[in-house]
């Protein structure tokens, strides 16, 4: 029966405790929002000149896809530059993610590089920062890359979907399937030379797989992600690495594995 006085210690902490196995664990207002009650009416998607700013900023207008990945193809397809196509992403509506989302993800790192990284989601850091790998699991990074002699400055980083999931959850096969013609025309934009995924989920996005990370980490193949041929390896996640510190000796052949490839194409 609902009572009509505060809380008490104890059921603040219930409460807190239900809203994080609902998955909500990160404050970002004072006030609860009803974002639905905020959405507006669907209508057509703007041609590229109105929604994308030469500077690349969120324009006013937002077209709203409705969630139809064709919908999302053909907006992906539209952006010239990597600065379009982030302004292109932050302005879709289509995908739910957006609206638990404290902003867009979009990428870190040297859109020159030679080296494409590819993960997963955002956690709860990055959708603070608006950066990919810049908590726990991307200072990791940072080690393994360094331990090759890398650093951001030499590699681009991107996610399969470029907002958080409530809760760090598995994005869905739908939330995915909106988020990848961005991807697909991110990596054709960037055009690495060599991709190396992070983690089962973006392996298998990105291989078109269904083949689990421990049998397929290591290996090369020849993959064409968007219309953009590369040759690409998966290997661990650092998430994963940092939960199962044994099986770093496996992500270091991995990151070995990468260095050689590199060598072997010149790329240092
Ligand atoms: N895990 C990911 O897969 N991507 C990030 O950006 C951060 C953590």
């Amino acid at each position: 029966m609902a009572q009509d006085r505060p809380l008490n210690h104890d059921e603040m902490l219930a409460v807190l405790d239900w809203y994080r196995a609902a998955g909500v664990d990160i404050a970002v207002g004072e006030e609860p929002v009803d974002r639905f009650a905020q959405r507006p009416p669907a209508r057509a998607v703007p041609a590229l000149a109105a929604v994308a700013s030469p500077a690349g900023e969120r324009p006013a207008e937002a077209p709203m896809l409705g969630g139809d990945p064709a919908e999302a193809r053909s907006l992906a397809a539209s952006a010239q530059s990597l600065e379009q196509l982030q302004a292109l992403l932050g302005a879709y509506d289509g995908c739910g993610l957006k609206l638990r989302a404290t902003q867009l993800v979009f990428a870190d790192g040297n859109p020159e590089a030679d080296i494409m990284l590819i993960g997963e989601a955002p956690g709860a850091e990055e959708d603070r920062q608006g950066k990919p790998f810049v908590g726990k699991s991307g200072q990791l990074l940072d080690r393994m890359l360094a331990a090759i002699g890398l650093d951001r400055t030499r590699v681009y980083i991107a996610n399969t979907v470029p907002w958080r999931p409530p809760g760090n959850r598995t994005p869905t096969p739908e939330e995915m399937a909106l988020c990848l013609p961005f991807l697909h025309r991110q990596v054709e934009l960037v055009a690495p030379r060599l991709v190396m995924t992070l983690g089962g989920p973006a392996m298998q996005t990105v291989f078109s797989t269904t083949a689990g990370i421990i049998k397929m980490r290591g290996k090369w193949s020849d993959v064409t992600i968007g219309n953009h041929a590369v040759e690409a390896i998966p290997t661990l996640h650092p998430a994963y690495l940092l939960r199962n510190p044994a099986a770093k000796q496996q992500a270091w052949a991995d990151m070995l594995a990468l260095k050689l490839k590199m060598v072997e194409l010149g790329l240092g």
